[in-house]
């Protein structure tokens, strides 16, 4: 059970804010980001009622199932773009220290146990014209999601059904916290985007993207994913979901 006393053990000295319910961690924290919250602020919520996914999704976080956190961070510009490989890095190496295994990226940052979907991570931004003001670093985790008879079973995990076994949240919380500080120390050097290029899985089979069907082939520097389409053109892609496709079949 999370409560403002065990957080603020496995917090120390770290601001925080605690919601037993609200709508949106990520909402929450741009406001506080706004207010001037110190970087390495989290803000952390036991349920919410409107969680943000990617491309403008929503995601659940029942009561008592999931870790669901957002940190306020003040990074450059032109390190935006790394926050979210840093908290998918961040959650792959909790997943892996709780006792997971076949823990791997599926691009550009979703994390999966075997081909299911384990958590997700949303980086949102605040500028002020064109000065940036901060961003916020959103992570979600399914811990003991039941997903049985939802839309996405057989698609989505829980990390204790992965591990096998009961897992503390507060402890998950302090090594994804732990994590989440390394890999945010390593923004602008070589090696997170090297830890994600290896984390990356990426399929052997022909995948849409976009609206485009190819085979990915690649990944670029700076997090593209190279898409070798059917018309033989190779795409660079910055954004989108990646759907497998079947194999066509010749018949025989
Ligand atoms: C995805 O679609 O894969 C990203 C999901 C990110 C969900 C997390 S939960 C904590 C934070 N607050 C939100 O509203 N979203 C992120």
């Amino acid at each position: 059970m999370l409560d403002e006393k065990r957080l603020r053990a496995v917090l120390g000295e770290r601001p925080f804010r605690w919601y037993r319910e609200t709508g949106s961690t990520n909402a929450e924290a741009l406001d506080w980001l706004r207010q001037g919250a110190a970087t390495g602020s989290l803000v952390l919520a036991d349920e919410q009622s409107q969680g943000r996914g990617r491309l403008g999704r929503g995601w659940q976080t029942p009561a008592g199932a999931a870790l669901a956190l957002s940190m306020v961070l003040r990074p450059l510009p032109q390190d935006l773009p790394r926050l979210t490989m840093a908290g998918a890095l961040a959650i792959a190496a909790m997943a892996e220290d709780a006792g997971a295994t076949e823990v791997s990226l599926k691009w550009p940052n979703d994390v999966q146990v075997g081909e299911r979907k384990l958590a997700g991570v949303l980086s949102e931004a605040l500028w002020r014209g064109d000065r940036l003001v901060g961003a916020v670093l959103g992570m979600g985790v399914n811990v003991r999601v039941d997903f049985r008879g939802s839309a996405l079973e057989g698609r989505a995990i829980s990390l204790e059904t992965a591990c096998g076994h009961r897992l503390d949240r507060s402890r998950l919380l302090s090594l994804v916290v732990k994590h989440a500080d390394f890999w945010l120390e390593q923004l602008d050097g070589d090696r997170l985007h090297c830890a994600w290029r290896q984390r990356v899985k990426l399929p052997a089979r022909p995948v849409e993207v976009n609206g485009l069907r190819g085979m990915a082939e690649a990944l670029g520097r700076d997090g593209a994913l190279l898409l070798r389409a059917d018309s033989g053109q190779l795409h660079r892609i910055y954004s989108g979901e990646m759907l497998p496709r079947p194999q066509v079949s010749d018949g025989h």
